[in-house]
């Protein structure tokens, strides 16, 4: 019991993909999928606590997303809006704390507050640590980080000599969050689309062709007994501590 106890990811990030194929074949529109799709996302904060899990990151929108028709950029808009308006009550409930990660700065004002109040409001709670990508990039993630030191060198509180891969990694937007121990991408896509670039140098990959409106708890313990049976490796030494 307390070897199986060890195997249990600290950090699953997920890639809910599949909204629009799930409504494709339900012959609904697009909207219905990312509806659908919102709807999952609580149930899985559940179940991702209940196995044991302490932080979840899920993308929900990224720099990328953008390019999408401006009537589906719209309707997503507005469903993370209603989410995040509704999570203060979910954060009591679950004693969950909700951060943001990704450029808030290009969303409407009104988000952008909404976020503000939730991540201060959610502070209090030690459940689980639950991030939403949102307006996020992988690249851009590391643009900003390399702006904020070099803003620092610049103002000559950093020496050049000083950067390295610590410090890299707490100017990133998950600056206090453990690095993903695994990676889930629903919908049979086998790529990672742009998300935590450099905090995934060495989270195992679990990919699955259920889409997300479809993915539930007992997908999720899937993707868990398949992560504890990987034979973790850094530069090939076995970590000891899995
Ligand atoms: C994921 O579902 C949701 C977002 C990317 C916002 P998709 O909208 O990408 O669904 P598919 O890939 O078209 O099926
Ligand atoms: C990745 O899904 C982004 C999110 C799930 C938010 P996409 O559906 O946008 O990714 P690609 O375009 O298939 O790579
Ligand atoms: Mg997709």
């Amino acid at each position: 019991m307390k070897k199986e106890s060890k195997k249990i990811p600290t950090h699953v990030a997920i890639i809910m993909d599949g909204n629009g194929r799930w409504a494709k074949k339900r012959l609904l529109p697009r909207a219905m999928g990312h509806s659908a799709g919102a709807k999952n996302v609580e149930p899985i904060c559940e179940a991702a606590w209940d196995l044991g899990v302490k932080y979840l990151t899920v993308y929900a929108f990224s720099t990328e997303n953008w390019t999408r028709s401006d009537d589906e950029v719209n309707t997503l808009m507005k469903l993370l809006k209603q989410y995040l308006e509704g999570c203060k009550e979910k954060c009591l409930k679950n004693n969950m704390r909700v951060r943001i990660i990704g450029d808030i700065s290009r969303l409407p004002q009104d988000l952008q507050d909404t976020i503000v109040s939730l991540e201060e409001y959610s502070k209090q709670f030690d459940g689980l640590q639950f991030q939403v990508a949102l307006n996020y990039g992988g690249r851009d993630d590391i643009v900003r980080a390399v702006k904020k030191i070099s803003d620092k060198v610049n103002a000559g509180e950093l020496n050049c000599e000083d950067i390295n891969e610590e410090l890299i990694s707490k100017s990133l937007d998950t600056a206090d969050i453990p690095d993903p121990d695994l990676l889930i991408r629903t919908s049979g896509e086998l790529r990672i689309s742009n998300f935590m670039l450099w905090q995934m140098a060495y989270t195992e990959m679990y990919f699955t062709d259920v889409y997300w409106p479809d993915f539930d708890k007992n997908e999720l313990e899937k993707a868990l007994i398949y992560y504890a049976d990987r034979d973790r490796r850094f530069g090939g030494r076995k970590n000891e501590s899995q």
